[in-house]
């Protein structure tokens, strides 16, 4: 039913509902995201990503038109699907205008500080690396070009990634995300990935369309028996697909337990979801062990907690549990198969070949399922 949407047509929805995870004085910037998927039709199951082409930031596009001398209406022709549009909208919708590779050097005529580069392989390596596209335009923008070539150089906007946070059983007609806010410093500037910010701050509640479709993860979501229990390991963003199993397991009144290990800096300022995670625990449908890294001298992660109640994780993964992993690939998700070996040497008795034996077949019996990026 996810169909006709895809990576090429997506649906284009706008968002519901936006309100900060993160509160004032956190270190950092998280988002809950609602989206809005009435008419779609649109379908997921939870443990699903969804795919979403952002725009990118107006005033970086603004400062490239400008190094670029020409009128932001100007027409050209989108290189790869060959439709007609102004220079400002392929921009902002359809290039990724920070990657700068050799193809823009070869657009603009060979005066001397290009060819240097262009004959020196290690000079032309170390200058794509720590320039961007508006460094390049701000330093060549002058000489003269053909705007389509210029065009054509740009490399295709791709779609980001964002773990289903919710389930159509509980609510219906909408898709939840938490997104995290990527930054970085170019040079003197304080920058920001491109979806995250348009998911966070760009794109205006009830208004803006989101271009998105479903990613699908057959190998990630819960089993079809609900009485399997459910351990999962998800610190900052990667807990987002756990809300979803367990809105899910809830609505579908599922018999198995639940140990839910959540991540982050500190408890005051980052705890997501807070709520609802202890609505659950009052009501005895989930276990929370929680690592909140820097409310103390020495970290403290999710690993550590699930080391500290090894013995019982050890129990549950005698009785069926499947282990769910979801968050960064590296090297969170390495820490936290390593501490499962640990509990497997300590806990289970294992040698430790027969503890890496026991988590191939864990994974073979698809008892060991990871979300990872
Ligand atoms: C399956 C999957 C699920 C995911 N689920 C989630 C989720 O639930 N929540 C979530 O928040 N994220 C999730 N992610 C990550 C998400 O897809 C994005 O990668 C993330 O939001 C960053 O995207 P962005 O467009 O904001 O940043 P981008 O523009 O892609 O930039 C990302 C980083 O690249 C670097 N960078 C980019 N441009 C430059 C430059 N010019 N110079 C130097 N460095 C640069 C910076 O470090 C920047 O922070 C998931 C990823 C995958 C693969
Ligand atoms: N400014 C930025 O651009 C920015 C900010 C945040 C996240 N990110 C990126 O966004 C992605 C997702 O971030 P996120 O917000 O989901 O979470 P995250 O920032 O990666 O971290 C969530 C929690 O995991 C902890 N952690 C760090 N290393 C760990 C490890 N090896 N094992 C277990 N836990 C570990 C963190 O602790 P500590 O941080 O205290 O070590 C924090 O408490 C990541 O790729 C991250 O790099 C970027």
């Amino acid at each position: 039913m996810s169909k006709p949407f895809s990576r090429v047509s997506p649906f284009s929805a706008v968002i519901k509902e936006r309100y900060p995870l993160t509160k004032l004085g956190s270190t950092k910037e998280t988002h809950h995201v609602v989206l809005d998927l009435k008419n779609s039709q649109m379908s997921f199951k939870v443990g699903d990503s969804l795919g979403i082409y952002g725009d990118n930031d107006p005033t970086l596009v603004q400062r490239l038109i400008a190094a670029m001398r020409v009128n932001p209406e100007t027409s050209i022709i989108h290189p790869r699907t060959q439709e007609e549009m102004s220079v400002m909208t392929f921009l902002t919708k359809k290039a990724n205008i920070s990657r700068l590779t050799s193809s823009f050097l070869k657009v603009f005529p060979h005066e001397a500080g290009l060819i240097n580069l262009l004959n020196n392989k290690i000079a032309l390596d170390h200058y794509l690396a720590t320039n961007d596209v508006l460094d390049f335009l701000l330093e060549f923008g002058h000489l003269p070009f053909a705007l389509q070539e210029l065009i054509t150089a740009f490399s295709p906007l791709l779609p980001r990634f964002y773990s289903v946070a919710s389930s159509l059983l509980t609510h219906p007609n909408e898709v939840h995300l938490t997104v995290a806010v990527s930054t970085y410093q170019h040079r003197d500037e304080l920058r920001y990935g491109v979806a995250s910010h348009f998911l966070s701050h760009l794109a205006e509640v009830e208004k803006t369309p989101i271009p998105c479709y479903v990613q699908s993860t057959p190998h990630f979501t819960l089993p079809q028996d609900d009485a399997i229990p459910l351990i999962m390991v998800g610190p900052g963003t990667g807990v987002a697909p756990f809300r979803g199993f367990l809105q899910e397991r809830v609505a579908r009144n599922a018999a198995g337990k639940h140990w839910l290990f959540f991540g982050e800096r500190h408890r005051d300022y980052d705890f997501f979801y807070e709520e609802f995670w202890n609505d659950l625990v009052n009501q005895d449908k989930l276990a929370l062990d929680l690592a909140f890294s820097r409310d103390q001298n020495d970290k403290v992660y999710v690993q550590h907690k699930l080391y500290e109640k090894g013995s019982q994780i050890w129990e549950w993964l005698q009785q069926g549990a499947h282990f769910y992993i979801c968050g960064e690939a590296d090297p969170m998700a390495k820490d936290v198969e390593s501490a499962l070996h640990r509990i497997c040497l300590d806990f289970g008795g294992l040698t430790p070949q027969d503890a890496q034996n026991y988590i191939k077949q864990l994974r073979s019996q698809k008892r060991y399922l990871a979300d990872i990026y």
